[in-house]
């Protein structure tokens, strides 16, 4: 076990990185924390594609549109460090909220179209303006050849995945499997605000989602969403949406296509709860 270096300078983070030696490749995972095993397959993951591998952790307040939310996002810096330690030699970045976004900050314009109005974006105002605005900045720090972010949050791959191409960003964003608890919950920084009896009940979301793929091969979507529309108003979770989407629109689709996309949001209690499986093959 080698103790995470921890940099809370966007200098001392670049002093740190250049040091390591030139030539070598450099592998970002940008988390807010909270870290679980699902961030950690991400730093594994990591560590297969470069020599170097950073982690940020910071809670980006411009990504919340609820202050509730924002306020009670569990911060758990020690034990995330302690985590880390396990997984070889990680750089840690933990700026604080000036250090990212210092006065002469200027955010990026960049029109993300439907991408950003379904789903999330629909439910969470300007979230997804937030997210690409500190994923650009942390790259910007960062300079990585590569970066890793969990398939959980899909909506969020495929924008971060947009933004690097319309930008024309030196990198390549690595999508990674959702890791999931054996109860096939999946993993989330949000689960630590669970009870028990909370997070017994949430493995609907990913029961579902097992139901549509297999729903998928005797019924339209149509059919699949009135299903499982009827399964989770009978369960005590309160469903945001649930949609079956073109996997590069993200648009509502209304017959199966290669690598269709099922995807839920849901609050347990006070935690909102997003997951998504494919359900058709993707050729
Ligand atoms: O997925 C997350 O944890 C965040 O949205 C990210 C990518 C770290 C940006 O704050």
């Amino acid at each position: 076990m080698v103790d995470s270096k921890v940099f809370t300078s966007v200098d001392s983070l670049r002093d740190e990185i250049l040091s390591r030696g030139t030539g070598q490749k450099v592998g970002f995972v940008p988390t807010m924390g909270a870290l679980h095993h699902g961030h950690m397959s991400l730093v594994r993951k990591a560590y297969e594609y470069a020599e170097i591998v950073v982690v940020s952790i910071f809670v980006n307040p411009t990504q919340f549109n609820n202050s509730k939310d924002l306020e009670k996002y569990p911060r758990t810096l020690k034990a995330d460090i302690d985590l880390l330690s396990n997984e070889g030699d990680v750089i840690v970045f933990a700026p604080s909220i000036e250090e990212m976004y210092p006065p002469n900050y200027k955010e990026i314009e960049l029109n993300l179209g439907d991408l950003a109005t379904v789903m999330e974006g629909k439910f969470r105002n300007g979230h997804f303006n937030g997210v690409v605005n500190v994923v650009n900045r942390l790259f910007e720090i960062v300079q990585p050849n590569f970066a890793f972010f969990g398939l959980k949050d899909f909506q969020q791959l495929s924008i971060i995945q947009f933004m690097t191409k319309e930008l024309k960003l030196p990198l390549e964003i690595i999508g990674c499997e959702i890791i999931r608890e054996e109860s096939g919950l999946a993993s989330s920084s949000r689960n630590a605000r669970l009870s028990e009896k909370e997070k017994d009940e949430a493995v609907i979301l990913s029961t579902a989602l097992r139901v549509a793929k297999e729903l998928a091969t005797v019924f339209p979507p149509i059919k699949v969403k009135e299903i499982i529309f009827g399964i989770i108003r009978r369960s005590s979770l309160e469903l945001e949406y649930f949609e079956i989407v073109d996997p590069i629109t993200l648009l509502s689709i209304s017959e199966w296509a290669p690598g269709s996309q099922a995807c839920i949001a849901a609050y347990c209690g006070e935690v909102r709860l997003i997951d998504n499986m494919q359900l058709t093959s993707a050729k």
